[in-house]
Parts: C-alpha cells; structure tokens; sequence
C-alpha cells in the first residue's frame, strides 16, 4: 500500500515529461522545408523558377549550366557555405544587390534545417544530371 502510493506520483511525474516533450522537441524537418518554403521555385535535379540546388553546399556560387543567372549573381565570386546560404535565405539582395530570388526566411531554425537538408542531398560529383529542355 505505501509502496504504491509513494509509486504513484512518480510514475504520474514520468508521463507528464513523456506527454509534454514532443510538443517541445524541435521537429523541423529539413525535407518538409524544402517542400514548403523552395520547391515554389526549387527543384533539386532541375532548374525551375531558380536553378537545381543538390550540392549547393560547397559549391560555386552561378555555376549550374542551363540556367540563365542574373548578372549580379553570375557575377558574384564565391563558395556557398552554411554561413552564407543562412546569410542568402534571410536577405538574397543583401548579400547579392541585384539577385533574383524574393524570398526572405526570417525562421532561423527552418534555415538551419533546410541548409541541413541541402548538405545530406549530396555533392555536385555525385548528382545525377537532368539536363534541362532548351539549355545551353
Ligand atoms: C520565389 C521563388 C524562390 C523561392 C521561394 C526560393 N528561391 Fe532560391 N532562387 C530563386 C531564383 C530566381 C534564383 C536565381 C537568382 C539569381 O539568378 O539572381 C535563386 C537562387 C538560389 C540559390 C543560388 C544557387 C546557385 O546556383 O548559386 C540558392 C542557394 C537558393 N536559391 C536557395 C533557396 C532555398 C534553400 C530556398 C528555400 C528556403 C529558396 N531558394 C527559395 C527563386 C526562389
């Protein structure tokens, strides 16, 4: 009896941490960023509205043949890090006056996961090319 009564609000205790802890947990999933906030204009092997992103993450900046860059990002010299695609997602103009994309994400924790997402997608040597229609 005392056992069990003692046992009681401990096991209450637990549960409550199991209930509450999913709602706080950060389930933000990189591929469902993607989805929601890029593939508008993004597609991974094809150039879209913007230009095929596998292997963005190391790669240079303008670089993907068949897609017809502004001349501000054609002309830009550098590699695309983390740090600056988080730089590039909360303010493109910013970072590149006269670039293309008018997008502005102001979620750090959704850059962070989609940036996340684009590095495991894998690097320019391993990506299968679709060629895009009427390209270069
Ligand atoms: C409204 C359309 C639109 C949305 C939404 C959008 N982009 Fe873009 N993006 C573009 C366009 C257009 C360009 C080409 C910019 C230029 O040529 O100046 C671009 C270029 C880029 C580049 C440069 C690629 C390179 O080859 O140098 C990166 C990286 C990028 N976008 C990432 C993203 C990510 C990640 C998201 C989602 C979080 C996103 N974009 C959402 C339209 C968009």
């Amino acid at each position: 009896m005392k056992v069990r009564t003692r046992a009681a609000p401990l096991w209450l205790a637990v549960t409550a941490i199991g209930v509450s802890f999913p709602t706080h947990a950060e389930d933000i999933s990189g591929t469902r960023v993607f989805q929601a906030r890029c593939a508008a204009c993004h597609a991974l092997d094809e150039h879209r509205w913007g230009p095929a992103l596998r292997g963005v993450v190391g790669r240079p900046v303008a670089n993907q043949p068949g897609y017809d860059y502004s001349r501000a990002l054609k002309s830009a010299r550098f590699q695309w890090t983390e740090e600056l695609l988080d730089r590039w997602l909360q303010n493109p103009a910013a970072l590149v006056p006269g670039a293309r994309m008018r997008a502005h994400f102001s979620d750090a924790k959704e850059r962070d996961a989609v940036i996340a997402y684009l590095k495991a997608q894998g690097g320019v040597a391993e990506r299968a090319v679709t060629p895009v229609a009427g390209g270069s």
